[in-house]
This record gives structure tokens, C-alpha cells and sequence, in this order.
């Protein structure tokens, strides 16, 4: 397991009093890469019952997991300086508080950042879309733009949206995997996502996963 340091990515928001550190993932599913892709489909509806922290970890794990000693991750990014913020709004989880955490793939842990269920406020800044208010819980994806844009200039911002799609997709397939629905969800207002994820100014809200069982 390769789940060390990547220093130049560490979020100013980190408070060591307030991280939870996940379960390991499991890197032995029960499906085929070809069956998970066959089998994946949107859903939009979901089951009352919780998530566990085990799979919240392996779905964040998919998002952006480092995988090995260099701090590389799931997913590619342009020139390895991975632009994309990762937050879990958690609702439905058992063993983890209600409320909006960060994914810190160095250490593979959550940070907190606000606490209570904040899924209906979500779900009001997504154009009330019932999915992102009942999944158990929510992925959203986020870019600080000028990590990648000091070196690739405007063609930056393209490998920005091209890398979001690649990780959305790692977790895509990852619920699919785990036999739990999601939803790509990309209609939402920036603004109010950003003030309900609690997000820092230079951050672009880019896409959003509920994610349950069905
Ligand atoms: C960039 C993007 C944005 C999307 N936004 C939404 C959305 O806001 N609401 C929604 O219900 N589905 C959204 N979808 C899901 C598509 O509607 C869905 O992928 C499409 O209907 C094909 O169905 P499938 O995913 O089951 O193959 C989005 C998909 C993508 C790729």
C-alpha cells in the first residue's frame, strides 16, 4: 500500500485534531473490469440503508488513492499535480458523524470541514435534484485551476475537466463494483456549492456523485 506523503498537494485546511482516518481498501473485487463496465448504469434512487465507512473508503480511495511511493494516484493528471479537491457530504454512514468531510490521499483520511447533514442544502444548490438529497452519501469533486494552469497555460483548464471525467469514473465503476447506484451530476450553481461545501475562493465545484444502496 502506497498511501504516503504528497506534500505539494497538502490542503491548508488540514487540522490533525479533526482527521479520521479510513479503513485500507480492498483491491480484490468480486467483479470483472468488463462486468463493472456492463453493468454500469445511472441510478437515481436509493435505499434507506447506510453506507459503511469501508466502502466510503474505497469509493475515495477510487476517486484519487495514492498507489505508489512517488504519491502517483488512481486516476492520471497532467504533469502528476492533480488540481482535484475530493469531499464527502456524508448523511448515511455508519460509524461516521453526519457532515462534509475532505479526502486527504496522503494518509488516506477524512478531514472534517462542517458538521451535521448538510445533504438537503446540496440537494437545494443542485437545482433540487432528489438524488444528490437521498443519496447516503455525496462525492463532490472540485479544481484549484492554477495547479495545473501555471505550467500548461490555458490548455490547463481542458486537462482539468478531462481529468474530473477520469476520476468521476473511477468511482463510477467503483460503486458499480460494490453493487451500490450512483449518478454523475453536473447541473448545479457553483456559488451555493461552494458556500454549503464550505469551499476555499480559488476552488471550482466541477461534479457531483450521490452515491446509495439500491
Ligand atoms: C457531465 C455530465 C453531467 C451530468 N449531469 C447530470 C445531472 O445533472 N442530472 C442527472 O440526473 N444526470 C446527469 N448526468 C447523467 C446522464 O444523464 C447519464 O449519464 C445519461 O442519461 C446516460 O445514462 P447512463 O449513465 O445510465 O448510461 C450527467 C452526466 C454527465 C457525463
Amino acid at each position: 500500500m502506497f498511501l504516503q506523503a504528497n506534500e505539494k498537494n497538502q490542503s491548508p485546511k488540514e487540522n490533525e485534531s479533526e482527521t479520521i482516518t479510513l479503513p485500507d481498501p480492498d483491491f480484490d473485487g468480486e467483479y470483472s473490469i468488463e462486468q463493472t463496465l456492463l453493468k454500469r448504469r445511472s441510478v437515481r434512487s436509493y435505499s434507506d440503508e447506510p453506507l459503511s465507512l469501508a466502502e466510503i473508503s474505497q469509493l475515495l480511495w477510487a476517486a484519487q488513492g495514492i498507489t505508489n511511493r512517488q504519491g502517483f494516484r488512481t486516476a492520471p493528471s497532467a504533469g502528476a499535480l492533480y488540481p482535484l479537491e475530493v469531499y464527502i457530504v456524508a448523511g448515511n454512514v455508519n460509524d461516521l458523524p453526519d457532515g462534509i468531510y475532505h479526502y486527504v490521499p496522503r494518509g488516506h483520511k477524512l478531514e472534517k470541514v462542517v458538521e451535521g447533514d448538510k445533504r438537503v442544502e446540496l440537494w437545494a444548490a443542485s437545482l433540487r435534484q432528489d438524488c444528490v438529497g437521498e443519496g447516503a452519501a455525496v462525492i463532490v469533486f472540485s479544481a484549484v485551476y492554477k495547479r495545473t494552469t501555471w505550467k500548461y497555460g490555458k490548455r490547463g483548464n481542458q486537462y482539468v475537466h478531462i481529468e474530473v471525467g477520469h476520476a468521476a469514473e473511477n468511482v463510477f465503476l467503483q460503486a458499480v463494483a460494490l453493487d451500490l447506484g450512483a449518478v454523475i451530476i453536473g447541473a448545479f450553481y457553483d456559488d451555493k456549492v461552494q458556500k454549503v461545501i464550505n469551499m476555499r475562493k480559488e476552488e471550482i465545484p466541477l461534479l457531483i456523485i450521490p452515491i446509495g444502496k439500491m
